[in-house]
């Protein structure tokens, strides 16, 4: 992905950028500098456009294109309707819109006096597809330019949004890559490549976990020739007790011996979504330089059926110590994070925690695509995350931890089941968690098997993955982990 640039708006340019030109009109306004000399070029067409009814029926940050404008050497001018008062909103909406419209020659925006991150940002997040797998890719997008009045003023917002934007692709990336493609060793190894920003990376194999006694987490992967991982990752930007992150990273679930349907199930690929996001937020932390201090944990296996794969019927000892009697194989993520969670508690002494996995498809009954459930044993932080979330325009809703969801598990023979039956199976799922978190200790689980991946085009991002988490994670480091 081409970084965005910034530009001093030269309102000559505008008749001689040959791709496509991007200029903003509020119906209600006088046309801003840039949009007027467009009209003058394209000998009114612009105003016309602006004044037509349609143009009007527009919601703020939507926009029509004409193509081929008379008078000006682009192959294309999209206008933009965007009101004279502006909210983060409308510049989200914007950028989304200039992403979409993205082709294979470069954009220019005449940004103008117009605040550049939002814009920049949401152009770069919707400006995406994932060509790694195919024979003959159609190129990179072409790159956005942005022609402001200080550009020396502009660069710091288009080098944080390019931080983010850049971190959201490859949390899509590894969410597309297939699990032959993106293994446990090879995301082990993309993960100590990150290093080079200045992260601090610790790789755990099987031998160093079964030493902690993580036989919660070892018992999912041992049907698998793939040998599983525990990627530990430190950004130290400021002193103080760390906040933990913790994703799921199953490479690829079938089930296990509980195995799931043929139908559909190649999309299990994307179930090391949770620690996608995890490494996504550490590079864009290492890239922005935040001064904070995060730790992301991420849990590697696969899941598969195997002579040597664990049984439904089989009781498994957590490094915590609890006993885990497995019902179903295929509620696995629980069983790597449980692990994770207890690791994190006790070796890093956390401010606070919280964990990321695509864990249940009920959370997809539940809230669909376009809300991430969030479970939290901590009102303050509950409201941190859903206040972080709203802010950068990610889909997230709170939902119950209780004692009605830890009777559920309970397990006759052993101490806990890693099921609860068909009732309220994301809120089981977050109450097995929870057993693993020390009492007083805040901690969040996002259960992001919903917006992870969307069949349709969602808030910020085209069909496919969707690298939900990184900004509203990223927000929350900024407002509430930083200084
Ligand atoms: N990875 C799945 C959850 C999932 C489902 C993610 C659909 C994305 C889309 C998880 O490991 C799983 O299989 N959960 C089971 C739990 C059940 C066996 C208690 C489920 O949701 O059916
Ligand atoms: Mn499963
Ligand atoms: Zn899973």
């Amino acid at each position: 992905m081409t970084p965005p640039t910034a530009l001093t708006l030269d309102l000559d340019q505008l008749a001689t950028h040959p791709g496509r030109v991007v200029i903003f009109a509020d119906p209600d306004a006088p046309l801003p500098r840039a949009a007027k000399r467009c009209d003058r070029l394209s000998k009114g067409a612009v105003a016309r456009a602006v004044g037509a009814s349609d143009f009007a029926a527009l919601a703020p940050g939507k926009g029509l294109t004409l193509a081929y404008p008379a008078g000006m050497a682009a192959r294309a001018l999209q206008i933009i309707r965007l009101p004279r008062k502006t909210t983060d909103e409308h510049l989200r909406k914007a950028g989304n819109s200039v992403g979409a419209a993205q082709g294979e020659d470069a954009a220019l925006i005449a940004l103008d006096t117009l605040p550049a991150r939002e814009i920049a940002l949401h152009a770069s997040l919707r400006a995406y597809r994932y060509e790694a797998m195919k024979g003959s890719p159609k190129g990179p997008l072409g790159a956005f330019l942005f022609a402001v009045t200080d550009a020396d003023g502009a660069k710091p917002a288009l080098d944080d949004a390019q931080a983010l934007a850049q971190s959201v692709h490859l949390v899509r990336d590894l969410v597309h890559a297939p699990a032959n493609v993106l293994n446990t060793e090879s995301f082990a190894a993309q993960i100590a490549g990150l290093s080079d920003l200045g992260l601090e990376v610790e790789i755990l194999d099987r031998d160093e976990m079964d030493r902690l006694g993580m036989r919660a987490l070892l018992a999912v992967a041992q049907g698998s020739d793939n040998p599983p991982k525990l990627a530990i990752m430190r950004w130290k930007g400021a002193d103080g007790a760390p906040l933990c992150v913790l994703g799921k990273g199953v490479m690829f679930d079938t089930g296990g011996i509980s195995l799931k349907p043929g139908a559909g199930m190649e999309e299990m690929t994307m179930d090391m979504g949770g620690a996608a996001v995890t490494v996504g937020l550490m590079q864009a932390l290492a890239l922005r330089k935040a001064p904070a201090h995060v730790i992301g944990l991420v849990g590697l296996v696969e899941n598969m059926p195997d002579a040597r794969a664990q049984r439904p019927g089989d009781i498994v000892r957590s490094m915590k110590g609890d006993m885990i009697e497995v019902i179903n194989t295929d509620a696995e993520g629980r069983l790597v994070l449980c692990d994770m969670l207890h690791y994190a508690a006790d070796r890093f002494k956390p401010r606070a925690m919280i964990d990321l996995a695509t864990l249940t498809g009920a959370i997809i009954i539940a809230l669909g695509h376009d809300r991430a459930g969030v479970f939290c044993n901590d009102d303050a932080l509950a409201a941190d995350i859903l206040g972080a979330a709203s802010a950068v325009g990610e889909g997230a809703w709170r939902m119950p931890l209780g004692a009605e969801y830890q009777r559920q598990i309970d397990s006759r023979i052993g101490d806990v089941k890693n099921t609860g039956g068909r009732p309220a199976g994301s809120c089981t799922a977050a109450a097995f968690l929870e057993r693993f978190v020390p009492e007083g200790m805040p901690w969040a689980h996002l259960d992001i098997a919903g917006v992870a991946l969307t069949k349709g085009d969602s808030a910020h991002a085209p069909k496919g993955a969707s690298g939900w988490g990184v900004l509203t994670l990223d927000a929350l480091i900024r407002a509430k982990f930083e200084g």
